[in-house]
């Protein structure tokens, strides 16, 4: 299909973000005004040059960026304009619908409270709701590389704000980090009514997917890239309706795969899957929603029915109410029909 139209498809569907982390989508202008204010110095002279390090091979290079990008985000003020940088963003996109994941320890880790991160991201989340009908939940992810006791310390610090927090997740580096580390802190957090969500087989095997599901009973899977070489795996994940959360432009920038043409989005559609399409950390991998589709789009030739199924499998994979995910299904099958 000719591009421009393709890009004014995408544009138009009514869409959901399920994985995106909101320290990831810190773009390095807002980066540099908050770091002036704060009085913070950054390792970068430019806009330009912050942008030439963004740069991977893998993963963890990309998370030894992202820690530090965050380290200039101190005051309430600050998270919100954060959140509300990245709402009015999406807006722009035809995003309806947002599940937002945040790191606290990376904050907490530097004196930074939890009220105050919490906050500031919860102001502008409600602003958004009132003045540009996006719905939200939020998702507070715990950071694989630490500690599970520190897990637990950072659960009992949400606890005050468990009516605004829906999930929980695991992020960070993966390898040497297995879902199971975390087992004793998912159980306590869904004793506290958190759902549960795990990123696995990003960079990790298919055995970490495994875990997440049946040792941490995650609900769904952030990335789940690894998934293939695994048959009785696929068949788990069709069964049970186990979405995979997948962030094609991520894979490419962190070298999980290594060109868009080799993504297994196509082929987790064919064999069932509920796949969904992400930005995970935009301002870093350069696509948010649109530019997402856009992309697995034009280099696995997907067919609008294709594209159709991967927006109404985010709507599925959504913790919207039941009713809601209706009113979207019919919104988005419409829309098709028109095009
Ligand atoms: N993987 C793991 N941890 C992360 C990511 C990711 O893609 N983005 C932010 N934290
Ligand atoms: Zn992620």
């Amino acid at each position: 299909m000719e591009s421009t139209k393709l890009r004014t498809i995408i544009q138009g569907i009514p869409k959901v973000e399920l994985h995106l982390h909101i320290e990831g989508s810190f773009e390095p202008e807002l980066m540099f005004k908050i770091a002036k204010r704060n009085k913070i110095a950054l390792p970068y002279d430019s806009i330009e040059l912050v942008k030439a390090a963004y740069q991977f091979n893998n993963l963890q290079e990309f998370l030894d960026i992202y820690y530090a990008g965050a380290q200039v985000l101190l005051y309430e003020q600050d998270f919100f304009d954060l959140t509300w940088a990245y709402l009015t963003k999406v807006h722009s996109e035809n995003v309806v619908h947002v599940e937002v994941f945040f790191d606290p320890q990376t904050h907490t880790d530097r004196g930074v409270s939890f009220d105050v991160v919490i906050n500031g991201m919860h102001r502008a989340l409600e602003k958004a709701k009132n003045e540009l009908n996006i719905s939200y939940r939020l998702i507070m992810s715990y950071l694989r590389h630490l500690s599970e006791e520190a897990a637990f310390e950072t659960l009992e610090a949400s606890l005050p704000f468990k009516d605004i927090i829906d999930g929980v997740g695991l992020d960070s580096s993966e390898i040497g980090n297995p879902p199971s580390k975390f087992k004793k802190v998912f159980k306590a957090s869904a004793a506290h009514g958190y759902k549960l969500v795990a990123h696995a087989g990003e960079e990790g095997p298919s055995a970490y997917i495994w875990e997440a599901l049946d040792i941490l009973k995650v609900v769904r899977i952030d990335h789940g890239n690894r998934c293939l070489s695994d048959e009785a795996l696929v068949k788990r994940l069709v069964d049970d309706k186990i979405a995979l959360i997948l962030c094609p432009t991520s894979n490419v920038a962190l070298k999980v795969i290594k060109k868009m043409d080799e993504h297994p989005v196509a082929k987790m559609l064919e064999k069932g899957i509920i796949a969904t399409i992400h930005s995970d950390d935009p301002a870093y991998f350069g696509g948010y929603m649109n530019e997402n589709y856009y992309q697995t789009a034009k280099a696995l030739n997907l067919s609008i029915a294709q594209i159709q199924q991967l927006a109404l499998n985010a709507f599925q994979a959504s913790w919207l109410s039941a009713t809601e995910k209706e009113k979207w299904y019919k919104k988005v099958n419409d829309y098709f029909n028109t095009i």
